[in-house]
């Protein structure tokens, strides 16, 4: 009884999915859980009423009101509800979602809501690919809503494509995953100070000195420690990586001298930092004020070296565990090693860069986990699996 005691409000739309949602409410009720039915008007041509409360064991809502005159509250059921479960949420449904269109009880129950939401859209492939439809689960997403991507086969027009609701096998999975994460609250309590992306080093107005980092495994790393319960405070160089969870703590910067700044403003609270930013390593000593204008065949800009930020937490270290992280292309393990050292840090993750499938700009990652007297090595897995293993790994160390 995975789901046991947990309450799931479940609001279909008017889309042909909708009869599957009948396998799923059994499911779920076999696992444990209480489910609360809400239709739109238009779903309940796609599926009955009475099957649906009867599995459910509750009687299902599509109106504010009831034949009977009464009043069916939006606000009692988004406050009921561990989870509300969008599916199948068609284009129109997740429209009035995102731009906050309240003409029937569905929606007004969503905007009551302060629970975790579950988005399973199903549509036409055309409508699935459409830029709104895009824009909108983009949208979704950046409210922190979890959406459960369609599926490819035939759709109920005859075309071929992606844009089935998820199985209800699959959407049952990930409600079960998440409640069972959520349980493991493994950092409750702990502040995760996390330094990711690149760092900007300004040579004009216009122009810089950067690198190729895309900020995507200190954000992995942010999320799943806020997902383990800790207030995460993740201080972001320029990177178009999101995160809208409210467990996060975002400060974005640019430099890594204002990276530096903004570190230690929040240091001596953090119990683990964990520096994944590719910081640069030099910065020109002036910035012009204009643009440089093009004038001799060679041009020389005078770099200086920027504070290292890792170093000085080091230096600054009380109660803190402190993780770095290295990049290297020769030399690997003896350098990761020379940093773990020379920084005095509890822990460094290794990745290099001739592992195929590790470095930047990409969604996976390969890595090496050392300490003083450890050494791990870890297959090339997703930078959010990655996330995983190195905050499984320090909270190993921290509890040893
Ligand atoms: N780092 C930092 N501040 C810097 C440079 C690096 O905080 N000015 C951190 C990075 O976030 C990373 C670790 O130090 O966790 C190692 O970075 P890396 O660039 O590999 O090492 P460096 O110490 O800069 O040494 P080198 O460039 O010579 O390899």
């Amino acid at each position: 009884m995975t789901l046991q005691g947990k309450r799931i409000l479940i609001c279909i739309s008017g889309g042909i999915a909708a009869y599957k949602i009948n396998l799923l409410i059994r499911d779920l009720i076999k696992k444990g859980a209480e489910v609360q039915v809400l239709m739109t008007p238009s779903a309940e041509n796609f599926v009955s009423k009475l099957t649906l409360s009867t599995l459910s064991k509750n009687p299902v809502f599509l109106d504010f009101y009831s034949e009977n005159g009464t009043w069916n509250n939006h606000v009692e059921f988004a406050l009921w509800a561990d989870l509300i479960l969008f599916a199948p949420c068609t284009a129109n449904t997740l429209a009035k979602m995102v731009h906050g269109i309240c003409d029937n009880l569905v929606i007004a129950t969503y905007m009551s809501a302060k629970c975790p939401v579950f988005i399973a859209p199903a549509m036409d492939l055309d409508m699935y690919q459409h830029p709104s439809t895009k824009q909108n689960l983009e949208l979704a997403e950046d409210f922190g809503h979890f959406i459960i991507p369609a599926e490819s086969g035939e759709l109920a027009s005859g075309l071929f494509g992606q844009g089935r609701m998820a199985e209800p096998d699959t959407i049952s999975e990930k409600i079960e995953e998440f409640f069972h994460s959520n349980s493991n609250k493994s950092l409750m309590g702990k502040t995760v100070l996390i330094t990711a992306g690149p760092t900007y080093e300004a040579i004009d107005p216009v122009r810089f000195i950067g690198n190729h980092s895309s900020g995507k495994m200190g954000f992995s790393i942010a999320e799943e420690a806020a997902k383990r319960g800790a207030k995460v405070i993740l201080i972001s160089g320029p990177s178009s990586q999101k995160t809208a969870d409210p467990n996060i703590e975002i400060h974005r910067i640019s430099s890594a001298r204002e990276m530096f700044d903004e570190v230690f403003k929040h240091y001596q609270n953090a119990d683990i930092a964990i520096a994944s930013a590719a910081v640069a390593d030099y910065a020109p000593k002036e910035v012009a004020k204009e643009k440089i204008k093009k004038s001799e065949d060679s041009l020389t800009i005078e770099l200086v070296k920027n504070p290292d930020i890792l170093k000085t937490m080091g230096e600054r270290k009380s109660k803190q565990f402190l993780v770095g992280f290295a990049l290297e292309t020769q030399n690997e393990e003896e350098n990761a090693k020379g940093k773990l050292e020379k920084k005095n840090l509890d822990m460094i993750v290794l990745n290099s860069l001739r592992d195929e499938g590790a470095g930047f700009k990409i969604d996976t990652n390969k890595i090496k986990i050392f300490t003083k007297t450890r050494l791990k090595e870890f297959q090339l897995k997703s930078k959010n699996e990655v996330a995983k293993d190195i905050l499984n790994f320090i909270e190993a160390q921290i509890l040893k």
